[in-house]
């Protein structure tokens, strides 16, 4: 059968009903609980023998919609969602290494990965090597006979630095370690992890995927057998998605490729002014030609997405004068909605550092971050420029 595009695949995956009910959405199962007829009809679920849901932190129909639309966009055998961006993460470096096993990660990471993997993991006697991208541009170097997992991230915040996905990937696979990716920068429309040869691929679905600033969630995609092992974590941690959330989520995600080609298109405008404008330093987008990892973006992305980051001089009081004046870009964290949000790292992602965990993450105070939205981008770099003339 000729394999259906992704657009069509996040509009009609799922979305059979019984035909004595024939919505046009999928129905929101918003129940925690599933009746059965006899005793014999839980023996024959018990034993795998029935279709059927029985309790919902297991599974629910509206939520396996989503599953199987997520899975479609990243041409997984399977995904899981989550309550969040960090219950999916919780659940892979809590449910796959065990004890004794390493966890080799990129130093560069989300916030709340680093934590999680400091204070969480390593007290589960995993030990756990952090690796400069100096050192995971030769990965075979990093893995030893311990290692279990392989944690990166790309692109990374707020630099946007990009790790060679497919190498790493490489190095992984041909020693039997389970590599995974943080794509939530990217989103799957930009950049598929699986296809660059990664087991498994995990998003902060707050952000791109949901794309509307209003459901928290998070997804991991792979191979039916990894899902399958997560997914039974997944019942014991506890971090499963609401049906309401999930239906928002399915709904957003009907939407993605139309808002990651605006985004992508804006942000490199934005991105083509910043590096335009005197009062502007360093401008970081992996779309431009002059970052540093332009090279591994254009062979792994075909999208760069709507992350830019830019430096202003000054240091953090400039960058703190550009973002107070900002108008119609709003002063928020978190990023991938369909509104313009600005941060300062400093004050936020990377807030409590000390110099040389700033130095090694490549941040600096005069740096604004930005996640450019989909209003007219004639409008955004009026509002830039007007800030900027502070
Ligand atoms: C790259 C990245 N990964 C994971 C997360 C965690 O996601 P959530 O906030 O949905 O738990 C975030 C949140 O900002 C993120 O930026």
């Amino acid at each position: 059968m000729t394999r259906r595009g992704v657009s069509t695949e996040l509009i009609h995956r799922g979305e059979e009903r019984p035909p004595q009910a024939e919505s046009v959405n999928v129905p929101i199962y918003e129940t925690t609980t599933f009746l059965f007829e006899s005793a014999e009809e839980v023996r024959l679920y018990q034993e795998g023998r029935a279709e059927k849901y029985l309790y919902s932190r297991y599974a629910n129909p509206t939520v396996v919609v989503t599953e199987q639309k997520l899975a479609a966009l990243d041409a997984a055998e399977a995904a899981l969602v989550f309550a969040s961006g960090m219950a999916a993460a919780s659940t892979i470096l809590l449910g796959l290494p065990n004890p004794g096993d390493e966890l080799l990660c990129s130093s560069a990471l989300y916030g709340g990965t680093f934590h999680l993997i400091n204070d969480i993991v390593r007290r589960f006697g995993v030990a756990v090597r952090f690796a400069t991208l100096e050192e995971l541009r030769e990965p075979e170097r990093l893995i030893g006979d311990r290692t279990r997992v392989c944690w990166v991230e790309s692109p990374i915040n707020p630099t946007l630095r990009c790790v060679d996905v497919r190498r790493v990937a490489a190095a992984c696979r041909s020693r039997g370690v389970i590599s995974v990716v943080d794509n939530t920068f990217a989103s799957p429309v930009n950049q598929r992890p699986l296809e660059l040869g990664v087991d498994l691929a995990m998003q902060s679905a707050t952000k791109y995927l949901n794309g509307h600033s209003d459901v928290t969630a998070g997804v991991v995609s792979g191979s039916a057998v990894l899902v399958k092992r997560l997914d039974l974590t997944r019942r014991y941690l506890g971090g499963v998605l609401d049906p309401l959330a999930a239906y928002n989520l399915a709904r957003g995600l009907k939407t993605l490729p139309v808002r990651m080609a605006r985004h992508n298109e804006s942000a490199l405008a934005v991105a083509r002014f910043l590096e335009g404008h005197a009062a502007v330093g360093r401008v970081y987008y992996p779309g431009l030609p002059s970052h540093p990892d332009h090279e591994i973006a254009r062979s792994q992305m075909s999208g760069f997405g709507g992350m830019v980051c830019f430096e202003v001089h000054g240091g953090l009081e400039g960058a703190s004068r550009v973002f107070d004046r900002l108008g119609l870009i709003r002063r928020a964290t978190s990023l991938g909605s369909v509104d313009s949000l600005a941060s300062l790292p400093v004050l936020t992602s990377h807030w409590n550092y000390s110099r040389e965990e700033m130095e090694r993450a490549g941040v600096t105070p005069g740096m604004v971050r930005l996640s450019v939205g989909l209003e007219d981008t004639a409008d955004l770099v009026a509002d830039l420029d007007q800030a900027l003339a502070a």
